[in-house]
């Protein structure tokens, strides 16, 4: 599809590499009167607003001073079937799925409610300013359609999988190892690399996985290598108990998957808060990616993800929401709370490395930092415009501002969707405000 040429005009910012502290202004660009140069879906050129006006033709000027352009956000870890499930009271992981969740997803069955949460789930990541999300579907075949169906509607980048579970979860809730491993199948050849779709096999975690079921997902890791994999690691003691009583072989929680060969660059295993130091070396030599979600481990009353630990095992985090353990779409409350989390370990998350985390630093962690994640020419045209002034709140601190990283800061700790003034996916805007 041709769209219209745009000129962006605003401050730009966009991460090169991870910054290795406050000061290491190498690691980013950041043009004070800066331009983006987009059509077809791509960023086509990137520069001062001066130099960018002259090459732009008759590119149609969207002026979006004085907020910020950067990379739109990437969030690495949720549920598609979970946005009615926010905010349920009272239970840690086990008696929250068993009470809340697993009632809820039952009914993704029917096709007409899976198309109707899509486009609510989509209209909410957008509003956010999340433009490429890692999302786990229903057991149900026809709610993955569903998700890939309205992500390609809207020319999203997503990355999605229909869950494998096969025991432990209620009537309408489950699949067998044969109709888990053809329903991926039939999702990967109809989804993967269709658009910008692409396809994550989903065992949702051990527990709800038989040993038929773990080989057939390891089949179609190994029939699939250029898929993703995304499961649960190490979120609830009593989740690593209970998954230590259904696998008595393996030596750790993390034992099961390696035995089944889900283990590569490209798995993706949400939580990772009580890891022994043998699974910290597996996930070190594997290249797997621990997923930290702040909201839902507090919410849920998880623990503490280490994040400093591994980081220093040469192991790359990356960060998500959790919807709906988590509690918020927003990647700005995310780090808000990841913030809180890495403080009570003596860790501070710096805005910095916050902002390249949530963008390029996601980006890297799926292996697509050419594509997203950054506003470098070449990239795909997803953008989200900031302003750290949005709520009376945020504009009174603001007046006392002096620095990008205290600006990305306020955004970090106060900002949420009111700080999301526009969001361009795939070169068009979203809300309206960028014409
Ligand atoms: N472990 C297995 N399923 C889930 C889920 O839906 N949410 C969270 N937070 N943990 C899980
Ligand atoms: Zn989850």
């Amino acid at each position: 599809m041709m769209t219209d040429t745009l000129l962006l005009r605003g401050r730009v910012l966009s991460f090169k590499s991870e910054p290795q502290g406050p000061d290491d202004t190498d690691a980013f660009t950041y043009l004070e009167d800066g331009a983006l140069l987009v059509s077809d879906g791509l960023i086509r050129a990137v520069g001062p607003y001066d130099s960018l006006a002259q090459e732009a033709g008759d590119a149609r000027l969207v002026d979006h001073r004085p907020n910020l352009l950067m990379a739109g956000f990437i969030d690495t870890h949720l549920h598609f079937p979970q946005v009615q499930v926010i905010a349920s009271w009272g239970a840690q992981l086990l008696d929250w799925l068993n009470t809340y969740t697993f009632p809820e997803e039952t009914r993704f069955a029917d096709e007409g409610h899976s198309a109707e949460m899509a486009g609510h789930f989509y209209d909410q990541i957008i509003a956010h300013g999340t433009t490429t999300a890692v999302a786990y579907c229903s057991v149900h075949k026809a709610s993955a359609d569903a998700y890939f169906s309205e992500a390609a509607r809207r020319n999203m980048r997503m990355i999605g999988g229909k869950v494998l579970m096969d025991r432990n979860a209620p009537d309408g809730l489950r699949d067998t190892p044969q109709s888990g491993y053809d329903d991926t199948k039939a999702l990967i050849e109809a989804w993967h690399n269709k658009g910008r779709g692409l396809y994550a096999i989903t065992p949702r975690f051990a527990i709800t996985s038989t040993p038929e079921q773990m080989e057939m997902a390891g089949a179609l890791v190994r029939e699939h290598p250029d898929c993703y994999m995304q499961t649960h690691l190490s979120e609830n003691h009593d989740e690593i108990a209970f998954t230590k009583e259904l696998y008595p072989d393996a030596p750790d929680y993390l034992g099961v998957y390696e035995h089944y060969g889900l283990l590569t660059p490209k798995a993706l295993l949400g939580h990772c808060i009580h890891l022994e130091e043998r699974e910290i070396d597996v996930l070190a030599g594997t290249g797997a990616k621990p997923v930290f979600c702040p909201t839902s481990n507090l919410f849920l009353g998880s623990g503490l993800f280490d994040d400093a630990g591994l980081r220093a095992r040469g192991i790359t985090n990356a960060i998500a929401t959790d919807i709906g353990g988590g509690t918020s779409y927003s990647m700005l409350q995310t780090l808000n709370e990841g913030y809180k989390i890495l403080q009570l370990q003596n860790q501070s998350l710096h805005p910095l490395r916050a902002f390249y985390w949530i963008t390029r630093g996601n980006a890297e962690a799926l292996g697509l930092s050419g594509q997203i994640g950054t506003l470098e020419a070449g990239a795909e045209a997803d953008i989200v415009v900031l302003n750290a002034s949005a709520t009376p709140p945020m504009a009174l601190r603001s007046e006392r501002t002096r620095t990008l990283s205290e600006e990305l800061f306020i955004l970090q700790i106060m900002g949420d969707d009111r700080a999301v003034d526009e969001v361009y996916v795939a070169g068009v805007a979203q809300k309206g405000v960028g014409g």
